[in-house]
């Protein structure tokens, strides 16, 4: 089963000590009773160890003398160890009062303290494998991590392609996520010392009163559930798709994505389907293309490369912003400046947490979000004013 699941036991009454092991088909339940930890029978295949099963009722799971978790077969083959050394990416201590255990396969369930990492120096991941299906944990077709990109972002890949993402860390919240002003996605924690140092996300309430814990399904959805008491049972509070929307990049370049209406995607504005005859069809893949190129960019090729009067920003309240951002170090007032300035600049934004955002390329994964205080404006070549507080601008 769920071997993330010893770090809330090891704190419980019942405890498992180099000298007691634990014998299928013994089972030991953590001291609120919520967690269980011993050997269970999937459908199929009796498996706490997801890609070598063991497939009899011979498991022992013991510590070892170096501390490690280990889980073995009656042949005394070990089919699973914790495997805990210091070659974990390294997180910066936060924690100010919980015991914080390393582990380098989390499997798919993000659980709290437990840290989701990139070590981009080292090339080094610790991330969620979502199981193949509902009753085979070997490695499915999902993953779930954390990229740093210019900004980090939490990430679902299906395979090797983005899938879902969390939009751009501001050291508060990622501003991409619909309900992260809500208070149960709060406890979210993002360390990053400098560029050279991994990547770690963790979540932690500073009360035991609050359980909460994540999966990665086979499907390639997360989802948060919390611990009711009252019915003893866990309920759903979030999952990561709710819409099509949520499918990363799901209108293509330069496409919004908005699921209130019909039909979903639409192109931003000066824009059109870059394929008429597939976009009608709602094969939206191939994106929309700029309809009038900027001023600045038919005066470059003029040679003139002067005049850049009629080009101006479209601002768009509310949106999801789209993937890799560059940052800028600019204040607020100089970073439609900075964009206005360059002519591959398509887009800027201003995050308190993050400063000045710039884009250039293509637009990719753009929705509006209901609860979302993030502006996003666009260059026009008529500008359309706007109160430019937190926005996106697209070149247009
Ligand atoms: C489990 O076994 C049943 C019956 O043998 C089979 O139909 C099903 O496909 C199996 N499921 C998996 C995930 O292997
Ligand atoms: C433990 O981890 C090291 C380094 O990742 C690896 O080389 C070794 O094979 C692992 N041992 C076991 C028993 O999984
Ligand atoms: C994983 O991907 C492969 C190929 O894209 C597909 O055939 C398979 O059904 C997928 N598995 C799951 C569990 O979605
Ligand atoms: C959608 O359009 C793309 C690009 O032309 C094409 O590769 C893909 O097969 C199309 N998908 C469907 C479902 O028709
Ligand atoms: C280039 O500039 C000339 C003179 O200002 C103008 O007549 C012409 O239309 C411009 N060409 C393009 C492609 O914008
Ligand atoms: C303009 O923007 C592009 C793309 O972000 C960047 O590579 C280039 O250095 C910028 N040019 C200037 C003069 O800032």
């Amino acid at each position: 089963f769920n071997i993330l699941l010893l770090l809330t036991i090891s704190t419980a009454l019942n405890t498992i000590t180099p000298s007691k092991s634990i014998k299928d088909p013994d089972v030991i339940i953590s001291q609120n009773g919520v967690f269980r930890l011993g050997f269970f029978s999937l459908a199929n295949s009796s498996n706490p160890n997801r890609n070598r099963p063991l497939k009899d009722s011979s498991g022992i799971l013991t510590i070892s003398d170096d501390g490690n978790l280990v889980v073995s077969n009656g042949k005394a083959e070990i089919l699973w160890s914790s495997n805990v050394t210091n070659t974990v990416p390294n997180c910066p201590a936060f924690s100010l009062w919980k015991p914080r255990p390393h582990f380098e396969d989390p499997s798919n369930a993000f659980i709290e303290t437990m840290k989701i990492s990139t070590d981009v120096k080292k090339g080094r991941k610790v991330d969620l494998k979502s199981w193949k299906s509902i009753d085979d944990p070997s490695d499915g077709n999902f993953s779930l991590g954390f990229e740093p990109f210019n900004i980090p972002e939490g990430i679902i890949r299906k395979k090797n392609q983005l899938y879902f993402r969390t939009g751009p860390w501001n050291g508060y919240t990622f501003i991409g996520l619909i309900n992260m002003y809500t208070s149960y996605l709060q406890g979210f924690v993002v360390v990053a010392d400098n560029p050279q140092q991994p990547y770690c996300m963790t979540h932690e309430f500073y009360t035991d009163s609050i359980l909460i814990y994540g999966e990665l399904d086979s499907q390639g959805k997360f989802i948060e559930r919390r611990w009711d008491a009252g019915k003893g049972n866990w309920i759903n509070k979030y999952s990561s798709y709710q819409t099509d929307c949520d499918v990363y990049g799901y209108c293509g370049a330069f496409g919004i994505c908005d699921s209130s209406k019909q039909p979903i995607c639409s192109c931003l504005k000066r824009f059109k389907p870059r394929n008429i005859e597939e976009w009608s069809r709602g094969n939206w893949s191939s994106g929309c293309f700029r309809t009038t190129p900027l001023q600045c960019q038919r005066d470059n090729n003029n040679g003139s490369g002067a005049g850049q009067g009629d080009d101006g920003f479209l601002e768009m309240k509310n949106m999801k912003v789209p993937v890799f951002p560059h940052p800028s170090s600019v204040s607020n007032g100089e970073c439609k400046d900075q964009c206005m300035k360059n002519c591959s600049c398509v887009a800027y934004a201003y995050d308190d947490g993050i400063g000045c955002m710039l884009w250039s390329g293509d637009l990719i994964d753009i929705s509006p979000l209901a609860e979302s205080i993030f502006t996003f404006v666009c260059h026009l070549r008529n500008s359309i004013k706007g109160n430019i507080l937190r926005s996106l601008l697209l070149q247009q």
